[in-house]
């Protein structure tokens, strides 16, 4: 029988240079897409995916995480009062959701250091771990589509994208044969090999590793056993490449979009997806949007 995955950790702690000034006081999970912050995207996905336990890795500043989650008694006393009973059970659903650990990683080492600082809250089971500046649009969470495979194989799974050859030294890339899976061709894949960030002449095919991952829990003795890598940061990329040597790895091209939210470029696009599919202000962005000329 394949243990189940219960948990998933959200690694927050970094400092995210990209998106700086916006980020030097303020957490890029914090970032809004349209009115909610990109890491209540990811718990929302975590949840509709089936997962209840969240474990968020914060570093130094990002108390407006924690306090997003919590319960806030004098603005729902204020929406009450205002009788303003929409927006009350908003912001109650936000605290009621779920039930987060914390966890703290008191340097940016890495996103594999991140991960580690989660061993003793996971435990000896497999998990998922989402990135949340990765937002990813798609009928079925692209989370579930993991864990579908990971049922099925009991092995850890990560997700993956085609990515143009000019972008692909931004990424985790794999060297990966096609595996027939359900009756879909590429889409699932054996990882043989897998590179952070090389440079576009040495990446070993357009396939990265997204946001997304469902992982065994003897990645953490993996983590512990290897040297910082690219950046000088402790890579998740090189930790699963450790683990292969003893364990499979698959990965999957999930079905869905993918927005780099952590990017200026990236969260713009996002953000005017995100309002166009929105019940409540598609319709008057886009008439917006065609007043202007572009
Ligand atoms: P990024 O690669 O986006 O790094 O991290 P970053 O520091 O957040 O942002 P930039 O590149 O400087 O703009 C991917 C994920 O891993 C987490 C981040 O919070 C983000 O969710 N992370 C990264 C950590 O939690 N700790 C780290 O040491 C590094």
């Amino acid at each position: 029988m394949v243990q189940k995955v219960r948990k998933a950790v959200f690694p927050a702690a970094g400092l995210g240079t990209r998106f700086l000034p916006a980020t030097k006081a303020q957490p890029k999970e914090m970032l809004p897409l349209v009115d909610k912050p990109l890491i209540q995207y990811g718990v929302e996905e975590s949840i509709h995916s089936g997962i209840q336990n969240i474990i968020i890795v914060t570093g130094r500043g990002k108390s407006a995480i924690e306090d997003h989650f919590d319960v806030n008694f004098e603005l729902e006393h204020l929406l009450g009062s205002q009788k303003k009973t929409d927006l009350l059970q908003q912001v109650r659903d936000i605290s009621d959701m779920i039930d987060i650990a914390y966890v703290r990683q008191k340097e940016a080492l890495g996103l594999g250091h991140a991960v580690l600082r989660a061993r003793e809250l996971v435990g000896n089971e497999p998990f998922a771990v989402i990135l949340s500046d990765d937002v990813i649009e798609a009928e079925n969470p692209c989370l579930r589509q993991l864990l579908d495979i990971y049922d099925f194989f009991g092995a850890t799974v990560v997700a993956l994208m085609e990515v143009p050859k000019e972008n692909i030294s931004a990424y985790g890339v794999v060297d990966a044969d096609p595996v027939d899976h359900n009756g879909a061709k590429n889409r699932l894949f054996r990882i043989r090999n897998m590179v952070e960030k090389p440079k576009a002449e040495d990446a070993p095919s357009n396939l990265a590793i997204i946001g997304r991952y469902i992982l065994v829990p003897e990645i953490f003795k993996s983590i512990d056993s290897i040297q910082p890598g690219a950046g000088g940061e402790i890579q998740l990329t090189d930790a699963l490449k450790h683990l292969l040597r003893n364990r499979p790895v698959y990965g999957y091209k999930f079905e869905g979009k993918r927005f780099d939210a952590g990017d200026k470029l990236g969260f713009l696009q996002a953000t005017v997806e995100f309002a166009l599919h929105r019940a409540d202000l598609g319709a008057s962005f886009r008439k917006y949007l065609s007043t202007l000329k572009l």
